[in-house]
């Protein structure tokens, strides 16, 4: 695999087709097991998570729901610190048991502003699935449940991650270079 360039940056391989599709198939297994029984209702984070969201919901075999809603806090290739709510919850959580999707978490701040949201509405059990997670750029502690790669802090993009909108269609993920 070769080099990128999305907008002005450079990008090199960093996570391939295969190594994405087998780590998720993992989470769902896990997933599958944890939740059996407990008809979860899944909670995809837009944009980025679309095809994290897809895939592992593919490999979903026990009775379960889905529904997206879309914040952000990213502007470029650093965080800007606002969370917005772009598209609202329609599906009720209360005694529920929700599964959070998110395609990364970075700093925390999206997940930390946006938890106590969901908590105040009294879900049976609240947890988070992530594809990536950038140990090194947590500010505001958020525990994973289910985590896909733990990756540096190093900005990437491709597999619905976007460099100032652009990348999401790339199907693996490359970082930055330099
Ligand atoms: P946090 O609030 O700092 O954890 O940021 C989470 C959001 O920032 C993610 O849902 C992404 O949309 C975006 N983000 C964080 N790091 C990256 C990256 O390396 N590439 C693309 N988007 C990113």
């Amino acid at each position: 695999m070769a080099n990128i360039k999305v907008h002005d940056k450079e990008f090199e391989p960093y996570l391939t087709d295969d190594q994405l599709q087998s780590r998720i198939k993992a989470m769902a297994e896990a997933i599958n097991t944890d939740y059996a029984g407990k008809k979860p209702l899944f909670i995809a984070i837009l944009n980025g998570s679309f095809m994290f969201a897809s895939d592992l919901f593919k490999y979903i075999t026990i009775d379960a729901e889905i529904c997206f809603i879309k914040l952000a806090s990213y502007k470029g290739t650093k965080s800007t610190g606002h969370v917005i709510t772009a598209i609202g919850l329609d599906t009720d959580i209360i005694d529920r048991h929700v599964l959070i999707l998110e395609d990364i978490v970075d700093t925390g701040k999206t997940l930390s502003e946006f938890l106590p949201q969901f908590q105040h509405q009294q879900p049976l059990s609240l947890k988070i699935a992530a594809l990536l997670h950038k140990p090194d750029a947590m500010v505001y502690p958020i525990k994973i449940d289910y985590l896909g790669f733990s990756i540096p802090n190093k900005f990437v993009v491709g597999y619905g991650l976007d460099y100032d909108g652009l990348g999401r269609n790339i199907k693996e993920i490359y970082q930055l270079v330099g």
